[in-house]
């Protein structure tokens, strides 16, 4: 099993956000047939009681608590930070994973949705980070995931905000690693490719543009998510093709990275 293999990575119980959907849903899913309690946050509070129950329904003496609260929101985020802080039930998993983001051309963007983005991935990310981080370090024991995503590696034209947000969580990560190296807490980051979830049509993308073959299913991507946090390892790109184009990525100079991307989308 993916999780419990070490007395390190024997959680209790995690805090999922994003729970109501897609790799969020699945993550919380894996937790609960391994046993780990869950508190599960989202703004659709119906679709995380219809969760809860079923999680509950599946069997073993679970315990899931439903957050409703909306991240982009100061009293959301304020109600999620005081329940990762909470020393009553304590949270030793904390998977930030709620995430969105638009497709088209920054100018043509609507400013109320840019704010979403990155008041969501990086804003809403960083507080719950921090929030958890300061009662792991007092403990000296805890994880968090951060879902960042190949967008990570590259500007992308026509999904700039999108992707410079998520360069943030995977810069982010990486030092935070390092940061709590050898404290007992430690900090993965997950960066997904391609996934199927109903991300892409609530980012309003057009899939025409993207590539049909190499996408992964939402078990998939919260199966190597939970595998590598439960080893205590810094980052993993989901899926062999992707850490494929990651390694290729990685030893092409950044000058021909951003050419090709460019061009790829001028074309489209
Ligand atoms: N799908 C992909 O291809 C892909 C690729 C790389 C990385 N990722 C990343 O993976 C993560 C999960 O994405 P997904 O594909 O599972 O997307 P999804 O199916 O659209 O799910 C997104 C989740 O985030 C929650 N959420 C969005 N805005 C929120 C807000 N303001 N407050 C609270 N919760 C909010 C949504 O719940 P409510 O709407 O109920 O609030 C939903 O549960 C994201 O960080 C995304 O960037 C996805």
């Amino acid at each position: 099993m993916i999780l419990g293999t070490s007395r390190k990575t024997r959680w209790e119980r995690a805090l999922v956000t994003g729970a109501s959907e897609g790799i969020g849903r699945a993550i919380a899913q894996q937790l609960a047939a391994a046993g780990v309690d869950l508190v599960l946050v989202a703004r659709s509070g119906d679709r995380l009681e219809e969760l809860a129950a079923e999680l509950q329904a599946s069997g073993g003496q679970l315990d899931v608590e439903v957050m409703e609260a909306d991240l982009c929101d100061p009293e959301g985020l304020a109600a999620v930070e005081k329940r990762v802080v909470s020393e009553e039930v304590s949270i030793d998993l904390l998977v930030n994973n709620a995430g969105l983001g638009y497709e088209g051309p920054l100018y043509a963007q609507d400013g109320a949705e840019v704010s979403e983005t990155i008041g969501v991935n990086v804003v809403a990310l960083t507080r719950l980070t921090h929030a958890a981080l300061r009662t792991m370090a007092d403990r000296g024991r805890g994880q968090v995931i951060l879902v960042s995503s190949m967008a990570s590696l590259q500007g992308m034209p026509t999904t700039a905000v999108y992707s410079a947000t998520k360069a943030f969580i995977t810069s982010l990560g990486e030092a935070l690693y390092e940061e709590h190296k050898g404290t007992g807490v430690t900090v993965t980051t997950v960066l997904p490719g391609l996934t199927r979830t109903e991300f892409h049509e609530r980012g309003r993308w057009d899939l025409d543009k993207w590539p049909s073959v190499g996408w992964q299913d939402a078990d998939e991507v919260a199966a190597e998510a939970l595998r590598t946090a439960a080893r205590s390892r810094p980052e993993v790109v989901t899926g062999w093709h992707n850490k494929v184009l990651a390694l290729l990525s990685s030893k092409s100079p950044r000058r021909l990275r951003r050419s090709i991307i460019g061009w790829a989308a001028r074309r489209n």
